[in-house]
């Protein structure tokens, strides 16, 4: 299939572009317009994959981006973390995933053929802060009511009106992706490797986490289920503690964790956005494992020993 990618420039995206090639499939990354912002380097970056620009509040734009594509994967959205929680900053982050699936949703049904699968990134935010002992599947129904939580149904519901075209839609609730040179691992590694890491807040908030090479495999075998549609949590089966991910984490550097990251400092760096990582929630990749997918990397300790071998 030849699979449209938006934010394939970011963390996940670099790393599922060579799955989708792997899986035989041809990838055309859509990279926001920018002076200076060139496909063909993306294109050198990447052998075998397209890049073209556009940009993602256009609907002409988006549709001549969209042009004989079969399948679009969403990836696309501003850095929750990116920023101090501002009015502003907030509203940058909903626009950059909302305004844009809409637009996304529009250009895709005004196309000659509509694609027949979109896969559209969520996070498990959607299920809101919970205690550590509830497990999350995606029969829940009781979902959060905080920013990230109604941020999340949003931007599920903008991706789910693609349906009434005839899309196959497939909401991806991602956990904590772990991998090298992005994501959570790329912000704790350097505290850990100075002996300044430490668990965040009680430490007993649940991670649900899952392998960056999983995600993408799993993106990967989403597109070719056709049976896969709805919200499907992108999560290893076995969730840990914040203080069981500091520990392994730790203990993957060779290097001591027993400067705990206080509550507050994060709240003074991140404002209301400290909940991102004070938080958590226990979810059970159920829909993954009815259809049958078969995680790389089930537990932490596999996943760490293939990234820091
Ligand atoms: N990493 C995680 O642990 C995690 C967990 C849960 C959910 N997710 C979700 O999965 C998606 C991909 O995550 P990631 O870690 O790969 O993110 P990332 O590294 O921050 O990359 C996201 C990409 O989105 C595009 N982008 C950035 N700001 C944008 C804006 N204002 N408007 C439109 N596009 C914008 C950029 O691509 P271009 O500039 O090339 O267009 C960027 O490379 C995100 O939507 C994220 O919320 C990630």
């Amino acid at each position: 299939m030849r699979v449209a990618v938006t934010g394939a420039t970011g963390f996940l995206g670099r790393v599922l572009l060579p799955h989708l090639l792997t899986a035989g499939h041809e990838p055309v990354a859509l990279l926001r317009a920018s002076p200076g912002r060139e496909p063909a380097a993306f294109e050198a970056a990447i052998p075998g994959a397209a890049a073209r620009l556009y940009d993602p509040l256009e609907e002409r734009s988006v549709c001549a981006a969209l042009a004989g594509c079969d399948a679009v994967v969403n990836l696309a959205g501003e850095n929750v973390l990116g920023s101090r929680w501002s009015t502003a900053f907030l509203e940058r982050i909903r626009r950059s995933r909302i305004a844009t699936t809409r637009t996304l949703v529009t250009a895709m049904a005004s196309l000659p053929q509509a694609p027949a699968v979109l896969l559209s990134a969520s996070a498990i935010g959607i299920y809101g802060p919970r205690e550590a002992e509830e497990a999350c599947t995606e029969a829940t129904t009781n979902l959060g009511h905080d920013f990230l939580a109604v941020l999340c149904r949003d931007w599920e519901a903008a991706a789910h009106a693609a349906e009434s075209a005839g899309t196959r839609v497939v909401c991806l609730r991602i956990g904590v992706v772990l991998g090298r040179g992005g994501g959570a691992l790329a912000k704790m590694e350097r505290p850990f490797r100075w002996g300044v890491g430490g668990r965040i807040g009680s430490g007993h908030q649940v991670m649900s986490w899952i392998h960056v090479g999983d995600l993408a495999r799993l993106i990967v075998f989403c597109l070719a289920d056709g049976g896969v549609r709805g919200p499907v949590n992108a999560t290893a089966p076995a969730p840990v503690t914040n203080r069981e991910l500091t520990r392994a984490f730790a203990a993957a550097l060779g290097r001591p964790a027993f400067l705990p990251v206080p509550a507050l400092a994060l709240k003074a760096l991140f404002g209301r956005g400290a909940a991102v990582l004070t938080t958590g929630q226990r979810v059970l990749p159920a829909v993954l494992q009815e259809r049958g997918f078969a995680f790389e990397h089930e537990t932490l300790a596999a996943a760490l020993a293939d990234l820091y071998p």
